[in-house]
This record gives C-alpha cells, sequence and structure tokens, in this order.
C-alpha cells in the first residue's frame, strides 16, 4: 500500500460507483482543508439534480476508508475532506523500500526515445541542450518504470554539408573537432561564391550515396572526430547516450530508394513529394513533404521516414518519442501522417513529438555568444561550473554543481515555454535550484550518518512532522503526473517542496536520539537522492 493517493482515489471511486450507478472519477487531490479532497459529489449532483451535501455524505456511507483514515467530512457545498490517521502514516514510511512506493508498470513497452541528435562536424551548441536534457531525464523515468527504452541519436551526418566539408578537408582527415567548424565555415563561403567548388561539392555527395571509398574513407574521418567529441559531451553531462545509440541519419542509406518507391508519391518539379490528408498551406492548397529532392538526393524528411520505419519494424517499438524543438512540430506532423497512410504506423504503435521551447538570452531573443554567434555547449558548461567553483573547493563538487544547475534550470521550467538562461538564478543557495536540493541531500545524509541510534517506525505527532511525511508519501503520485505529462517541473517542484519540508522538520523536532524521526530523514535523503536521479543530476554525499 505505498501509493496512498491512489488507494483513496481507488476507494472513493468504488463508492461513488455504487451511489451513481456508474464510474465516477472522484479527482482526490491534496488540500489545505485536511490531507486529501475528493470535490467529485458536487458535479455529481449537478447532473442528478440532488444535493451535493447529501450526496457526498451518502458516497461516504458506502465508502470502504476507516483502516486509512482518522477524519472523515463533508465540508463546504459538498467537499470530502480526508485526513489520514497518522498511525497509517507512520507505518508507510516505514514500510517504504528502494522504489519508495512507486511500483513498476504492469504491462512494459519497447519505447524509443530519439534525442539529443547533433549536426556531426559541428561542436554541440545550446540548440541541443534541451533534447539532450530532457531526452535523457524521459529515458531514466521510463527505466525507472520498467519500460524496455531504446535510445536513439539521430546524428546529422549526410546530405549536402558533408560534400562541401569533405571537397573541402581535401585528404587532410587529421581535423579535430573546432577545427572541422572552421573548415565547415570556409566550405560553406566558397559553396556560395564559387561554381566549381559547388560543382565538385555536390559530386562529393554523389560520391558519398553511391560509398566511394576514398570519400567514404573521409567521410568517417569527419565522424570519429564527432562521436568523441559528442561523447565526451554526454560523459561530462552524464547523459546515458553511447556509442551504441548512434544512429545518423546516414545509417538509413540503404533504406532510402525503398522507402520512396512504397509511398504514394507525385511529382512536383521533379522532386517526390506526398500530400499527407488534412495539411494546408497559406492558401488552403495541400502541404507536400518532399521525399526526394529534384536532384535525386534524399533529404531529412526521407531519413525521417526511413527511421521512423526502422524503429517500428526492426526495433519493434510500441512508443516513439521526439524530443525535438517546437519549431519542427509540423515537420514531424507531415512524417507522423504519411508513415500512417503508409500503413507503417498503426495503433497500439504510437509516435509522440515532445517539443519544447527555446533558450533565451537575458534580452528575452534566442542566447546568443557576446560575438552574436551560437553558444557553445562546453562553454555554458564551463561558465556555470566556474561559477560554482567560487563556492567549491572540491572540483569535483563544483562540476555536479554547474552541470546540475544548468540540467535542473531546463527541467524545471515548463517543457513548452521558452526560458531565459541565468547563471545567477540558477546557481542560488536559496530557491528552486539543484544546489540547493544537492545541499539539502548532503545535510540530511550527514545527520543520519551522525546517528547511531537505531531506526524505528515513526510516531507521527508534530505537525512538521506529518507534513514531511505526507510529503514523502506523495512521491508515487508525482511521478505518475510527470510519467503522463512527460514534463519535468512536477518532479523539481516537489523535491523542492520536499526539501523545505525537511527544513521545518529538523528545526522544529529533534531528529537526534530518535528512531522514528531518524527513518523520517532517511526517507527523505532517498527521495531526494532518487528523484536527482531520474533528473540526471548527481546528489555527492557531501558537500
Ligand atoms: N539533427 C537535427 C537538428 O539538429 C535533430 C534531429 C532530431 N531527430 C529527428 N528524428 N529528426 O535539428
Amino acid at each position: 500500500m505505498a501509493d496512498i493517493e491512489q488507494l483513496l482515489h481507488a476507494r472513493l471511486a468504488r463508492a461513488f460507483a455504487a451511489v451513481a450507478g456508474g464510474p465516477v472519477d472522484p479527482a482526490v487531490q491534496r488540500s489545505q482543508r485536511a490531507d486529501y479532497q475528493s470535490g467529485a459529489a458536487l458535479g455529481l449532483a449537478r447532473s442528478l439534480k440532488t444535493d451535493p451535501r447529501a450526496l457526498a455524505a451518502k458516497v461516504l456511507d458506502h465508502a470502504d476508508l476507516d483502516d486509512l483514515c482518522g477524519e472523515i467530512e463533508v465540508s463546504g457545498p459538498g467537499f470530502i475532506n480526508l485526513t489520514l490517521a497518522d498511525e497509517v502514516l507512520g507505518r508507510n514510511i516505514n514500510e517504504l523500500d528502494d522504489r519508495l512506493g512507486v511500483s513498476t508498470v504492469d504491462e512494459p513497452e519497447t519505447v524509443v526515445v530519439d534525442y539529443s541528435g547533433p549536426n556531426a562536424a559541428k561542436e554541440m551548441h545550446v540548440g541541443h541542450l534541451r533534447s539532450t536534457v530532457i531526452g535523457d531525464a524521459v529515458v531514466r523515468l521510463l527505466e525507472f518504470l520498467g519500460h524496455r527504452v531504446i535510445r536513439q541519436n539521430h546524428l546529422g551526418d549526410w546530405g549536402t554539408p558533408f560534400g562541401m566539408l569533405i571537397e573541402q578537408l581535401a585528404g587532410d582527415e587529421r581535423a579535430g573537432i573546432s577545427e572541422l567548424g572552421e573548415l565547415y565555415v570556409q566550405a560553406r563561403r566558397r559553396f556560395d561564391a564559387e561554381p566549381e567548388f559547388r560543382r565538385k561539392s555536390r559530386e562529393r555527395v554523389v560520391l558519398l550515396q553511391a560509398g566511394d571509398a576514398d570519400t567514404l574513407r573521409l567521410w568517417r574521418a569527419v565522424m570519429e572526430t564527432s562521436r568523441r567529441h559528442f561523447l565526451a559531451m554526454y560523459g561530462r553531462l552524464g547523459v546515458r547516450l553511447q556509442d551504441a545509440d548512434f544512429a545518423g541519419e546516414s545509417s538509413y542509406n540503404a533504406e532510402l530508394d525503398g522507402i520512396v518507391s512504397d509511398l504514394d508519391t507525385s511529382d512536383s518539379d521533379g522532386a517526390a513529394c506526398v500530400f499527407p490528408q488534412g495539411f494546408t498551406n497559406r492558401d488552403g492548397g495541400p502541404l507536400p513533404l518532399i521525399v526526394r529532392k529534384s536532384d535525386g538526393g534524399y533529404g531529412y524528411a526521407a531519413t525521417d521516414l526511413a527511421a521512423l520505419r526502422h524503429r517500428i519494424e526492426d526495433l519493434k517499438a510500441t512508443r516513439i518519442l521526439y524530443l525535438i524543438g517546437e519549431p519542427q512540430h509540423l515537420h514531424l506532423q507531415l512524417v507522423f501522417a504519411t508513415a500512417r497512410e503508409a500503413g507503417w504506423l498503426v495503433p497500439p504503435v504510437r509516435a509522440e513529438h515532445i517539443g519544447f521551447g527555446s533558450v533565451l538570452g537575458a534580452d528575452g531573443k534566442l542566447l546568443r555568444s557576446r560575438e552574436g554567434g551560437t553558444v557553445k555547449l562546453a562553454d555554458l558548461l564551463d561558465e556555470a561550473v566556474g561559477r560554482a567553483a567560487v563556492h567549491n573547493a572540491d572540483p569535483e563538487i563544483s562540476e555536479a554543481v554547474g552541470i546540475g544547475a544548468v540540467k535542473y534550470a531546463d527541467l524545471s521550467n515548463d517543457r513548452a515555454k521558452d526560458y531565459v538562461l541565468d547563471f545567477d538564478r540558477m546557481l542560488s543557495l536559496k530557491g528552486n535550484t539543484s544546489v540547493y536540493l544537492q545541499y539539502a541531500h548532503a545535510r540530511v545524509r550527514s545527520i543520519g550518518e551522525r546517528a547511531t541510534t537505531g531506526r524505528e517506525e515513526p510516531t507521527i505527532a508534530h505537525p512538521a512532522e506529518r507534513r514531511l511525511a505526507l510529503e514523502l508519501l506523495r512521491f508515487p503520485a508525482v511521478i505518475r503526473t510527470t510519467s503522463q505529462t512527460l514534463e519535468f517541473h512536477h518532479l523539481t517542484g516537489y523535491l523542492f517542496g520536499l526539501a523545505t519540508a525537511f527544513s521545518a522538520f529538523y528545526e522544529h523536532c529533534r531528529v537526534l536520539g530518535n528512531g522514528g524521526r531518524l527513518t523520517l530523514s532517511d526517507r527523505t535523503a532517498q527521495t531526494l537522492r532518487t528523484g536527482l536521479g531520474l533528473l540526471g543530476i548527481a546528489a555527492p554525499e557531501r558537500m
């Protein structure tokens, strides 16, 4: 009986059903007035044209809650207020195991999570931060719930840009990642200015796609440099992506002819297009998804279609999540619709865009470097870690604090919205930040370590103790909301509230020498650690 909220919900649902003669969502919620509240009698009374207070009382007559609640009452216009018995709180805290009351799902799914997806030959920049950070939290959460998760890093590693770059490399394949970045800029300039270079670059793309040995060798060298850079970044970020998870656009090369011939395409100025139903352009005409360009080359749409089909048919995924910024929403909807019409994407398989807003600078515009260019992810992390180092002597702690701050700031903001990157705020020791939680965790741990007394079942008496116990028992419900929405601000907000509840508890209640309170304290540390772990944020033992 670890998820108390769900239990209350189930018991009330049964009582409501008995009274209403059909299913009613009791909508049990945490409340200020009691521990939990249901307002479902109000709506039901309206549709049954009866008195809500009397209806609520009738529901309670049918409800079996005595083993859970100390106080049960109808309040106001017809709310049902439930207060858990103190012994129930104590017992439930005591019985929590490693999973803190969160059960694994009954029917695990194979879920593909497509995240990070940087572009080869370029350094990772702030544009890949959110996909990488949120995607990794999604992976951790779904794995925690017992799903089989397949990470897919859909690298941009194919097409025209690589023709230019390889032509510019001209046989020198020893370039490092920042040199590749410069070479790429030079290549772009020449491509725009020199017709001969443009012609040769295009030829290179053809050679590349046809598997010309010399061209492939150069391309592989570029890829090797890029992979090393990406893996180093993932290592530093504490992100789970590994070499085996790289499935770049290039890996679908051999599939593309087949993909396009299986589609119902029409010709539009030499390009092969599909016009999925239900999409229109500004003038109300059909909207094309270009699957093969007029020069015969395949682009982003074709590789995404191939990737989707591979995920369904070979990886056997039933749920496919795309962690990509909002600007690519239409692209994805067109790809999904095309796959549906082609008969590849059919229930129970779902493809979902998990979109997010942009990272902004203090001026409220897209974050840019002082020189006006894109902000490299490595520089952004250096800045955060450098600022953290001002307060921390231990470089390992500074790294944990700085990286944690960047990730937490991202995850604690509403996923769908843009947010302003603010180093001062994200590294503040007060407020809803990871460093506040990291300190809280280390402090609770040290209390536990100092205590030599054995642990016991807590006796809940003081209001601060009660509040902490209720917070601890809310963890499963928060995990449920977070997994239903894949919005991690539910989890960050909860962890912050838990740390605050602990502070008040510690201020008012003497913990040392009290086995029950030590249990509360141990569970708090464990919950903070587990929660931060799901966010992919380190929780050092000592700070
Ligand atoms: N490389 C792309 C970019 O930088 C992101 C790839 C996202 N994944 C996908 N399946 N399209 O915008």
